[in-house]
């Protein structure tokens, strides 16, 4: 990909100290992330994953080493993070309002979104009368709304079932492309993060490091359950395994 660097972080570390005690949670991590790539991160629960996604975002600062980040960022949570009293429509207005869009611009734009996202129909309902991935889209929306070229995604997907995941892949992945964004997605399952990856970055615990990086080669569409992604999630699992950093889930 011969695309500019959109995050770069060089010999980050953070720790965070109480009372007397300091512990490291990341340790000399580099890692450049080019515009319009899709970065997937596996390592074990405590390594520093969500940290990482906070430091990019700027919502925790480094202890030592830079984060430059070239772009608007929007973070995306398992729980959809959508305001149960409001409807589709108005969750992503709000989205635009505070993005500072002129009002005139909002009923264009939010169909735009809606349609994007393919929920046209839906647009009166409110979240509890939606599905999970009709959530994630509606999460997705707001994150366009934002104007962002960025996306952290933080497990957003480990709480749905396995047709709705496969599903959300498919258009995770449609409308990433389509409006050119750069996505970081952590995930405990090895095969979502090939299936989904331009890149695999797997970490290493205590203090949290970068194992290894794999770049992905296979083909699009993948298939989660595909011979070839399932082997080289294998191999990855494999080397997390070798290096004490894997939990079975
Ligand atoms: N604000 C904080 N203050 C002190 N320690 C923290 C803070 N935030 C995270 N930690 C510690 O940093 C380590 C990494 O946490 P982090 O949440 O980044 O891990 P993770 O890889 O996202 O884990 P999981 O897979 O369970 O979500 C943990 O040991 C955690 O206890
Ligand atoms: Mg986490």
């Amino acid at each position: 990909m011969n695309q500019p660097t959109v995050v770069d972080l060089r010999h980050v570390s953070k720790s965070y100290s109480s009372g007397s005690k300091t512990t490291e949670v990341l340790q000399n991590l580099s890692l450049a992330i080019l515009r319009g790539e899709f970065v997937t991160v596996v390592g074990a629960s405590g390594c520093g994953k969500s940290t990482l996604l906070q430091l990019i975002a700027g919502l925790e600062q480094p202890s030592s080493g830079t984060i430059d980040t070239k772009a608007k960022i929007a973070f995306m949570f398992q729980d959809a993070n959508l305001l149960p009293w409001l409807t589709v429509r108005q969750n992503i207005s709000l989205a635009l309002r505070l993005a500072g869009v002129a009002k005139t611009d909002w009923a264009v734009r939010v169909q735009e979104l809606i349609d994007k996202v393919r929920l046209t129909g839906w647009e009166e309902a409110r979240p509890h009368e939606l599905s999970g991935g009709m959530r994630h889209r509606v999460a997705l929306a707001r994150c366009l709304a934002q104007g962002a070229e960025i996306v952290l995604m933080d497990e957003p997907l480990g709480a749905l079932d396995a047709m709705t995941r496969d599903h959300l892949h498919e258009e995770i992945e449609r409308i990433s492309r389509e409006a050119q964004l750069t996505v970081v997605f952590v995930t405990h399952n090895m095969r979502e993060a090939v299936r989904l990856g331009d890149r695999v970055i797997l970490m290493a615990s205590a203090p949290g490091r970068i194992l290894h990086e794999e770049k992905v080669a296979l083909v699009r569409p993948r298939v989660m359950d595909s011979p070839e992604v399932a082997s080289l999630a294998a191999k990855l699992t494999g080397l997390l395994k070798a290096a004490g950093s894997y939990e079975k889930n």
